[in-house]
């Protein structure tokens, strides 16, 4: 599980104004039918500072047995949405994201997060973004994701 909470590259420009203040929700059991059990919560978009970039956050829990990946987003906000892991102050680029059996996969500033690159308007605040998650097993999955203000803090 990811709990870093280093701060994204200050070139970033979705970076230092966000910080993992939430603490980890514990997982617990349950399924057992050899199935990922998919639910998502907790997602957020820090307002973009301009329309080229952007970055979501989310908890995908997993009720079920069985491990998933999270493999793409796709959203009429951009065209190109990519999946990232941080290290250090450094964003790599990844093909999938784990969502372990009976854990969970979480998304946070500095942490694991989707980038949205080169967007077709500028959400605000208060406004909702519509990502469809999609996994390797499971079905896709439907999030509304609200536009927080650029130093919303989870968890506050
Ligand atoms: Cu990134």
């Amino acid at each position: 599980m990811n709990s870093r909470t280093t701060p994204l590259s200050r070139r970033i420009a979705i970076g230092s104004a966000l910080a993992l203040t939430a603490g980890l929700a514990l997982t617990g059991c349950g399924g057992g039918d050899g199935k990922p059990q998919l639910s998502v919560s907790g997602a957020y978009m820090p307002q973009p500072v301009t329309d080229q970039m952007a970055g979501a956050y989310f908890v995908v829990k997993n009720d079920g047995a069985a491990a998933d990946k999270l493999t793409s987003v796709t959203s009429d906000l951009a065209k190109d949405i990519t999946l990232h892991t941080t290290d250090g102050s450094k964003m790599e680029r990844v093909d999938s994201l784990p969502v372990p059996a009976n854990g969970e996969l979480k998304l946070s500033s500095g942490g694991n997060h989707v980038m949205f690159m080169g967007l077709t308007h500028k959400p605000t605040a208060g406004q909702k973004v519509t990502v469809e998650l999609h996994f390797a097993t499971a079905s896709p999955v439907k999030v509304e994701v609200p536009v927080k203000p650029a130093d919303y803090r989870p968890g506050k």
